[in-house]
């Protein structure tokens, strides 16, 4: 068998499959007609092997309690490793949970309490946020700063002294960062890592966009210092490289032993313990037979990072693009036109007919941008540019 689903210029019908990007947006107050370019899932079908490991999880027919072993554990340990030249020591150090999003809650319930601070970099990924106010903790943000290079960069000075000024026990990160797409150098790392270890700050390190580095490889926090073990959680996941988000399965790898059991006992305290039956067999599938359909979806997204990044320079006046280092969400910034927040909103998605994500819900620092997922066929894409394009 080879690869077969290599055909990423087809526009696969998602509408009417319950599918969140496609079929909520009269529930969430938008046109029903929208052309959506939002969540961070791809319009691509999964590589073929995934689908045909999942086809046979369905011929069996049985899908009781499962769990892993140490196959699974291999599988996970040679990805990181032939990804990211990161060694897994242990299987004790790999835990599984529904979601990275689970794990930043768990996380943030196990290692804060009421009331605490936790420490973020805004604009970034939103349930970051939410996680950290729905558990009725405190947001304290090291804002990124946007020198206008189309590249975020870190305050470092601030970033100490927010922790050391509001008591900050644990940090949230996102590399690739979502949605700026930096990927944070070796050295910007080796800084963040630094003062967390000094201060004694836990690093929950959600690297879920690391296989969409788009220059050298990805480099994991973790894997930089060997003391960083003892402070960081890394959270990683096959649901965004190979679009099996709705399969829930995600491996979050905690090497120090207190810090883990410490997680793992806030996991069982949600009632949590076997991981979903096909997100195993897809994550297998994927991290073992993967490869050709990664390097081509690689490929077919980077062509459409190129050609977005083209047709905004040439056709519209005010707008400026972050190019992503990393990630397939493309960082737009509005605010060139001159327009409110609320005006530009308005022309995307009742004149444009564009679902999008509004920068402000990534904070403050997010006002004046727009996110779009370029992870769909070019014609999409293109559609979707025009229609921005007569709008402003
Ligand atoms: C930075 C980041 N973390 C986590 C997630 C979601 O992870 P999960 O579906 O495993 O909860 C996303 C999805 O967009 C993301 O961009």
């Amino acid at each position: 068998m080879s690869e077969k689903n290599l055909d990423f210029d087809t526009v696969v019908n998602r509408r009417h499959t319950d599918s969140l990007k496609y079929d909520f947006a009269k529930r969430r107050g938008l046109p029903e007609d929208v052309l959506p370019l939002w969540v961070a899932d791809m319009d691509f079908k999964t590589s073929s092997y995934v689908q045909e490991a999942l086809s046979q999880s369905v011929e069996h027919g049985i899908f009781g309690y499962t769990e892993t072993d140490v196959d699974y554990y291999e599988i996970v340990k040679n990805w990181m490793k032939k990804q990211y030249d990161w060694e897994l020591e242990s299987i004790r150090w790999l835990v599984k949970t529904p979601g990275v999003v689970f794990a930043l809650g768990a996380i943030v319930q196990a290692f804060t309490k009421e009331g605490d601070n936790v420490l973020i970099q805004q604009p970034v990924y939103y349930p970051f946020s939410e996680i950290i106010t729905d558990n009725d903790r405190n947001i304290v943000s090291n804002t990124l700063i946007d020198d206008g290079s189309g590249r975020y960069k870190i305050d470092f000075d601030d970033f100490e002294k927010k922790i050391v000024e509001n008591n900050v026990k644990l940090f949230l990160l996102s590399n690739p960062h979502n949605p700026g797409g930096a990927v944070w150098t070796k050295e910007e790392l080796i800084r963040i890592g630094d003062i967390c270890l000094k201060h004694n700050v836990i690093i929950a390190s959600d690297e879920i966009h690391a296989d969409f580095v788009w220059k050298g490889k990805h480099n994991v926090l973790v894997n930089l210092k060997d003391e960083y073990r003892d402070i960081v959680i890394t959270c990683t996941s096959p649901t965004k490289t190979f679009n099996i988000a709705g399969l829930q399965i995600s491996n979050i790898i905690i090497p120090n032993t207190v810090l883990r059991r410490t997680f793992k006992k806030k996991v069982a305290a949600f009632g949590y313990s076997q991981a979903n039956t096909v997100g195993i067999v897809a994550c297998e599938a994927a991290y073992t037979k993967g490869e050709e359909w990664l390097a081509a979806i690689r490929e077919y997204i980077w062509s459409n990072i190129e050609y977005t990044k083209e047709f905004v320079d040439n056709n519209l006046t005010g707008v400026k693009m972050f190019v992503p280092e990393g990630t397939y969400l493309v960082w737009l910034d509005f605010s060139g036109t001159g327009l409110e927040d609320s005006e530009i909103n308005r022309r995307i998605i009742h004149e444009a007919k564009l679902w999008l994500d509004a920068g402000n819900i990534f904070g403050d620092a997010g006002k004046g941008f727009q996110r779009i997922n370029v992870a769909c066929p070019r014609s999409v894409l293109t559609d979707a540019l025009k229609r921005i394009k007569k709008v402003f």
